[in-house]
């Protein structure tokens, strides 16, 4: 083995060109196979997926009902272009419509999430016959032309001068409130008057779409306060405004629910999907869109398209994973390891670790954020931060990995966010090293102080 893992290693080395990355010095790990919640590299390390790959492996690795998927339809018809109609294209529209909110019944599938928000924003303009576009500054909504300047996290910066007509806005987030709220009604007040304001500022016959993931994903987990996406949504109606949910990470189970906005009993006018719609067994995303965008394009064409638009080895896949979900009960499954595992494990780090300032998520989506001081909430890393300054960050992903799990992070901030198969026991010896890995962060608060309890007990 250690012959074809030096293969791998020199070829990606000298060969690929790595995303989000200096070039210089990476040392990507070299995977083997991968399994349920687990994968594991050339030398016997196996890790427990604490991110579900880039939190879309909904379904875990190797799943054998997404496998015989792939297989089945290979063998009956690879690929088709997207002005055919196709079996497993058109069975997934009809699944999604039917499980999609209100009147989102037409699919437009693309290959991932970024080109599912450029034809939402798409869509939105020429519907609107408007230009710009109202987004939140925590958020990512992907790396092309539209969706990278709709982002509002630094991964836009190396991106500008963007598309013009994107405007930013701050949303809740109470932990930080940018608004001074102590409760969330207040934040969900303020956040929405705050949008109200920059609606005005920028002229509200102007805009074409208000575009906010229903729960901040990378940007840090933030759930939306009671009533602020309702009031999102009133917003839009009062101005003629379409509201797209961007839903590529929290769509299709990962908070419990077929889609998020459910969970806020809200409905948008177009949903953006991607990552967990098939578990990215192979590439795909899309938009939903409601009857009433549709309407704009039954008369006259729509001005986009896709080379490989709805492709039938990724919609099989989508078709499968649909039935997985059902057979297997997982949207409640996904709820009651929320509830009953997730949820508890972290309330009992966010006591034991001093570095712990806030816990937060929803079903199998978790954030630990984490503070060098709890009083002052000064964030364990600096906003943003590189190379040195982010060392706590870094030896705690380090002493993840060397306990076997395999965590998500993001600025100052431990995400965890597992395939959704995951058992209770799985789940809970995962929690059981995230808070042994607490201890390395623990080191840096103010004065550094020890754990105030035992290990947790899950
Ligand atoms: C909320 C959200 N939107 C859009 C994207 C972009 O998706 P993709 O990388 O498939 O283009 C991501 C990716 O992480 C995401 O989390």
């Amino acid at each position: 083995m250690e012959g074809k893992e030096q293969q791998v290693r020199l070829d990606d080395s000298e060969h690929v060109f790595h995303s989000w990355s200096a070039q210089r010095n990476l040392n990507s790990l070299p995977i083997e196979g991968a399994a349920g919640c687990f994968f594991w590299d050339y030398e016997g390390h196996r890790y427990l997926d604490f991110a579900s790959q880039l939190v879309y492996a909904n379904l875990g690795h190797q799943h054998p009902a997404l496998v015989a998927a792939i297989e089945d339809q290979a063998s009956i018809l690879c690929t088709v272009g997207p002005s055919f109609a196709n079996a497993a294209r058109g069975e997934l529209a009809r699944l999604i419509a039917e499980r999609a909110p209100g009147d989102l019944n037409h699919v437009f599938f693309t290959n991932g999430g970024t080109e599912a928000n450029e034809h939402a924003i798409r869509m939105a303009r020429l519907h609107t016959g408007r230009v710009k576009v109202l987004s939140a500054y925590r958020s990512y909504h992907g790396a092309t032309a539209a969706s990278i300047a709709a982002t509002g996290e630094p991964r836009r910066w190396g991106s500008e001068p963007g598309l013009p007509g994107i405007v930013h806005f701050l949303g809740p987030y109470l932990y930080r409130s940018s608004f001074g709220a102590e409760t969330e009604e207040q934040e969900a007040a303020l956040a929405l008057a705050h949008l109200r304001q920059v609606l005005e500022f920028e002229g509200p016959s102007s805009v074409a779409a208000i575009l906010l993931e229903t729960v901040v994903g990378t940007n840090g987990v933030l759930l939306p306060p009671p009533g602020y996406l309702a009031g999102v949504r009133a917003l839009c109606d009062e101005f003629g405004i379409v509201m797209i949910c961007d839903e590529v990470m929290v769509g299709f189970g990962r908070i419990g629910e077929w889609f998020a906005v459910q969970a806020w009993d809200v409905v948008p006018d177009l949903i953006t999907f991607a990552k967990g719609v098939n578990s990215g067994y192979v590439p795909l995303g899309g938009v939903i869109v409601s009857a009433k965008v549709r309407a704009s394009f039954l008369d006259r064409s729509y001005p986009g398209g896709l080379t490989y638009s709805g492709h039938p080895l990724a919609c099989s896949v989508g078709v499968a994973s649909i039935r997985v979900f059902e057979e297997t009960h997982l949207l409640s499954h996904v709820r009651e390891m929320g509830e009953t595992v997730m949820g508890p494990a972290l309330e009992q780090m966010a006591v034991r670790h001093p570095s712990v300032g806030e816990v937060r998520g929803r079903g199998l989506m978790w954030a630990i954020e984490l503070v060098k001081d709890r009083d002052t909430k000064e964030m364990l890393v600096p906003f943003n931060a590189g190379g040195s300054e982010n060392e706590p960050m870094t030896r705690l992903a380090q002493r993840c990995r060397e306990l076997g799990v395999w965590p998500f992070t993001h600025f100052n901030r431990l995400h965890i966010a597992p395939p959704l198969v995951i058992s209770r026991a799985e789940l809970q010896a995962g929690l059981e090293l995230v808070d042994q890995a607490l201890l390395v962060a623990d080191e840096y608060c103010e004065g550094a102080r020890a754990p105030i309890a035992d290990p947790i007990l899950i």
